[in-house]
């Protein structure tokens, strides 16, 4: 006979109260360290293409006594039909006997940990942490991405083709909305988090000392910076393999405009593997695919929050699902 066990769901609103943008971006932070160091690891993420609707995910990572595999989706013309274009589960296991600990929203894990990666190449590349911060794209990534570096402290400004959203997630967390489009991308520092339909960045666009987290590009097909731009500029990577096959990287690199050498990613830099900014007017640019390791990082907070303080109010209504 085996026992039944009590695995919880957490819903998006409860993963969102369990980890605020601030503990999102350290542990983000200690899941690169982690993992480039070997500590973590990361088989590759399998695309599932289902275009021209859209693609699913299949992202396994293993650290910190933990499994995961996020099952997600990116299906960009979803919003038009008020559908989100991120939705999914994760699973969270036990790494020393296998069973399921938790399964979470994916839609919120991705949203906390993609703001935090963000912030985190912003914070270690750019050239201060206090300059003030654009975010283009004001969607569930963007406004994720907004949340954080409000919480790190900076001014943001927001744009947006859908103005009423900019205005609306600027509203709700206390920042501004651009006053262009073109001021939004002269910001010292900025993250785009569009679907990677519109180049942003033409080339010869990004001034000197200027940091970009180019965040919406994960996929086939998609970009927001050229690629005679990004060849241009010091490049930083989530990681080689990914960003090299499905990020912004993947333009530069088929074009023979960059190459592997000229290319370091975050997690080397954060452990002192790999320099970061070297001069001030240095222009950085990073280019995130996304790794399921910044889920597992989210996943274990957010569990762990759970195994601590289970009657918290904000984990009320907390669904467990019985297993085994
Ligand atoms: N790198 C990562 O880790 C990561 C994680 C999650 C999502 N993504 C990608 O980020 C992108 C955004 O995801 P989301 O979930 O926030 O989508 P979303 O549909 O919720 O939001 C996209 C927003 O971008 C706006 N937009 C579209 N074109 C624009 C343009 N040219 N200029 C300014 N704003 C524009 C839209 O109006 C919308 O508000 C997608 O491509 C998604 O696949 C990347």
């Amino acid at each position: 006979m085996t026992r039944e066990l009590a695995v919880p769901f957490l819903a998006a609103r409860h993963v969102e109260a369990a980890v605020s943008p601030e503990a999102a971006v350290d542990a983000v932070r200690d899941a690169f360290v982690a993992y480039a160091r070997g500590e973590w690891t990361m088989p590759p993420k399998v695309y599932v293409p289902a275009y021209p609707a859209g693609d699913f995910r299949a992202m396994p990572a293993l650290g910190a006594g933990h499994a995961l595999l996020k099952w997600v989706t990116s299906f960009p013309g979803n919003p038009a039909r008020g559908l989100p274009t991120v939705t999914g589960l994760v699973l969270l296991s036990d790494a020393s006997d296998g069973s399921l600990r938790a399964v979470l929203d994916a839609g919120a894990v991705t949203a906390l940990r993609t703001g935090a990666a963000a912030v985190l190449a912003a914070e270690t590349l750019g050239r201060s942490r206090s300059a003030p911060a654009a975010v283009i794209g004001a969607g569930v990534n963007g406004r994720a991405t907004a949340r954080t570096f409000v919480a790190r402290g900076r001014e943001v400004r927001i744009w947006d083709i859908d103005g009423a959203r900019a205005s609306a997630v600027a509203g709700e967390l206390g920042a501004a909305v651009a006053s262009s489009r073109d001021e939004a991308l002269a910001a010292p520092t900025v993250a785009t988090v569009t679907p990677g339909h519109d180049i942003l960045f033409p080339s010869g666009s990004l001034r000197p000392g200027q940091h970009v987290s180019l965040m919406g590009a994960d996929g086939p097909g998609k970009a927001e910076i050229a690629p005679e731009e990004l060849a241009r500029v010091t490049v930083f990577c989530d990681d080689w393999e990914q960003a090299s096959h499905n990020g912004e990287l993947a333009h530069a690199v088929d074009a023979g405009l960059l190459e592997r050498s000229r290319v370091a990613q975050l997690g080397d830099v954060l452990a002192g593997a790999a320099p970061g900014r070297t001069a001030d007017d240095q222009i950085t640019a990073f280019d995130s695919t996304g790794l399921a390791i910044q889920d597992l990082a989210i996943a274990v907070a957010a569990y762990e929050r759970y195994r601590a303080e289970p009657d918290a109010a904000f984990f009320e209504r907390v669904t467990e699902i019985a297993v085994g």
